[in-house]
């Protein structure tokens, strides 16, 4: 995952990297972005193409001036080179294309002739509906060569039904080996670091099992709403936008038991095993271990917003829940009895992806302190918005008396590396090119994690579960705090 030396010290070999959307969201926002920093970085062969295929009416010229209105803004002034950024456009061509109709396939075809030797990716950054006629596609126009991959954005599907379907498809015209699953949550730094910090230092793993772990606490945070994305949004809800694969992504990198390797399938190996052990929320069980809320209209700083029934794009009596609260536990000696707390939602107080692993208390006190050593070790890893890790341990305050007081460790990855932080992104594309599928969701991965997921949506169709308002701006409905306080704990906010 760090480090696998068959495929992160390989160059990238000269490719053609299609990039169907490439007129999308976000294409515009992200991966130009981030195909231009590795551009910067030197790492990008003299001989690599960026073909951006998408419906809208431009040719290479069109489509590089639509770059330069609507993605260069997204790359921060600091780190836009001027120089850099005309060669890197050079580097981008178009192609107008419609992906529903094969004969407008003979255009990439003839783009592509002569290049079979080339690394070839298909990155589909379109909705999970093309995903397949485009695949189809490709194969009838005979695009597909043996170094070709193709990368696809999640969702994959909206139960284990239809991802079963999609992966049959996929897997018609691509070798698994061919097959990129992207999470871009595995992108990130600190997901990476989770495993460095677990699986590179001894000092964790004698304390990560349930006799030393009280809970763990995973909040994904967002401040923004669903705004342009409406008609989405509301077909998918938080369980299945960002449940069924980040946080479960999150919580299975903390609980996996290490891997022999960072071999690929080593690592996905005991991913896979911390799913399959996952206890089934099913029927009541669900209902009383999960908190579904959608936000109504809120105040920040800047000004009030809208409730989430208040978009045009929204039905207005629309039940897709923008927030979820679970209790999940894990069925395995190591982790019998320590609830995992998740939580996500869409315009909650602030921006903030955490993990919290609350350690138990010290089982007998020998000093006299005025909270009793209520607070107790706490190992807190935070993700968004900036990446540190802190460690709360209790100190002699300085004076005369013995009065103990918590104190954080800190570390701050900024201080540490004190350079630019690549975005998810940058490291998965580059994965892609390279051929490195550790930080790529594996059929059976994306397959456990639904099967998980489905009684739970189920439950809440069957029981009538609505969604309970939470005010613009908050941490979520309250019955989010009961659900972890009836356990004698509550969520970690700073
Ligand atoms: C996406 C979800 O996968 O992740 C979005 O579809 C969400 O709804 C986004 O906003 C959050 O990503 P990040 O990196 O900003 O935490």
């Amino acid at each position: 995952m760090i480090a696998s030396s068959d495929f992160t010290e390989n160059a990238i070999e000269p490719f053609d990297f299609i990039l169907f959307g490439g007129s999308g969201d976000l294409s515009l926002r992200k991966l130009i972005p981030a195909l231009y920093f590795r551009h910067c970085a030197d790492q990008l062969p003299e001989d690599g193409r960026i073909i951006c295929a998408a419906r809208t009416d431009t040719d290479s010229e069109g489509f590089r001036k639509i770059l330069e209105a609507d993605s260069k803004k997204h790359i921060e002034a600091d780190h836009l080179v001027e120089s850099h950024w005309q060669s890197f456009l050079q580097r981008v061509h178009y192609l107008k294309i419609d992906v529903t109709q094969p004969e407008d396939f003979d255009g990439l075809k003839t783009m592509l002739a002569g290049r079979e030797n080339h690394v070839r990716v298909f990155y589909l950054s379109v909705a999970p509906s093309l995903f397949t006629r485009i695949t189809e596609n490709v194969h009838k126009a005979e695009l597909i060569t043996p170094k070709s991959r193709v990368a696809l954005e999640k969702p994959l599907g909206r139960d284990q039904a239809s991802a079963d379907v999609i992966n049959d498809e996929l897997a018609a015209v691509f070798d698994e080996s061919q097959i990129f699953r992207i999470d871009h949550y595995l992108g990130k730094e600190t997901v990476q670091n989770l495993m460095a910090l677990r699986f590179g230092n001894s000092l964790f793993e004698p304390l990560w099992r349930n006799e030393r772990i009280s809970d763990v606490q995973i909040t994904i945070a967002e401040s923004l709403g669903v705004d342009s994305r409406g008609r989405f949004y509301d077909q998918t809800g938080a369980l299945r936008d960002m449940v069924q694969n980040h946080l479960l992504q999150l919580l299975v990198i903390l609980a996996m038991e290490p891997p022999v390797s960072v071999d690929p399938d080593a690592v996905r190996d005991e991913k896979i095993k911390v799913l399959r052990a996952l206890k089934p929320l099913i029927g009541r069980d669900a209902i009383e271990n999960t908190v579904r809320g959608q936000y109504k209209a809120g105040a920040y700083e800047s000004g009030t917003v809208p409730g989430y029934l208040e978009n045009d794009d929204i039905p207005n009596d629309s039940v897709t829940e923008t927030f979820v609260a679970l209790k999940a536990e894990i069925g395995s000696w190591r982790w019998e009895g320590v609830p995992f707390y998740l939580r996500t939602g869409k315009r909650m107080e602030r921006k903030q992806t955490e993990i919290i692993v609350n350690f138990k208390k010290v089982p007998h006190s020998i000093f006299e302190t005025a909270d009793g050593l209520s607070e107790p070790n706490q190992l807190i890893i935070r993700l968004q918005p900036e990446e540190e890790i802190r460690m709360r341990i209790y100190v002699k305050a300085w004076g005369d008396e013995i009065t103990l007081q918590p104190v954080h460790l800190n570390l701050d990855f900024n201080d540490v590396f004190q350079k630019r932080r690549m975005i998810a992104y940058e490291r998965l594309i580059i994965d892609v090119l390279r051929g490195n599928p550790v930080l790529f969701m594996r059929r059976d991965e994306v397959s456990a994690a639904w099967a998980w997921v489905d009684p739970i949506q189920k439950a809440w169709q069957q029981y009538q579960y609505a969604p309970k308002p939470y005010t613009a701006g908050s941490m979520g409905p309250s019955s989010a705090s009961s659900l972890i306080s009836r356990d004698g704990f509550s969520w970690y906010e700073e």
